[in-house]
């Protein structure tokens, strides 16, 4: 029988603060399911099927890692693959209100434990919306994303400058 975790959240895109917890739960389960999870009310930098190929690249060589979409409650796709476990990473105590919140929640509804992994200290003042803000901005963020996801960013950044403005802008 594996012992599976699943490391949940919207990775748009995938960070290294991401990457370390991914990579910690690597070492701790046999399997490691990565769920790129849909919000239809967010539109982000990078679409859903982007967002997975670089993680899927990324994460290749640990030789464990699953990665895929989901749409609906966290806990559904939990019981559909029979995961037991939550792995989510905690930055600072400011994360951990909400973090328990839906922890208990989840906890809650299915059973589903949830594992806090510290947050490595280098990267505990990172986030996606950050990464990208500092990154349109003209900020080097070449320290904070794998290379893959540097290059596709400043790629995506390039595009978004060259389209045309609207009369608003
Ligand atoms: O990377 P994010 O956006 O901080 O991740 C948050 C995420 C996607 C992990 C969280 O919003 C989530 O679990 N969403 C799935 C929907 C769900 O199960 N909601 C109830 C949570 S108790």
């Amino acid at each position: 029988m594996f012992r599976r975790a699943v490391c949940p959240g919207s990775f748009d895109p995938i960070h290294n603060g991401h990457l370390d917890v991914i990579e910690r739960a690597s070492r701790l389960y046999d399997v490691v399911h990565v769920a790129v999870l849909i919000n239809k009310s967010k539109r982000g930098m990078f679409t859903v099927d982007e967002r997975i190929a670089m993680i899927e690249e990324i994460t290749a060589p640990y030789g464990n890692v699953k990665v895929e979409s989901h749409q609906g409650l966290l806990v559904d796709y939990c019981k559909e693959r029979e995961i037991p476990a939550i792995v989510k990473g905690l930055r600072a105590v400011s994360d951990f209100d909400y973090e328990l919140q839906m922890a208990q929640m989840n906890h809650g509804l299915s059973g589903v434990e949830t594992l806090f992994v510290p947050t490595s200290p280098e990267y505990s003042f990172m986030s996606s919306s950050l990464v990208k803000e500092v990154a349109t901005l003209g900020g080097d963020v070449s320290h904070l994303v794998p290379e893959l996801v540097f290059r596709r960013l400043s790629e995506r950044i390039a595009d978004m400058r060259a389209e045309p403005k609207t009369s608003s802008d």
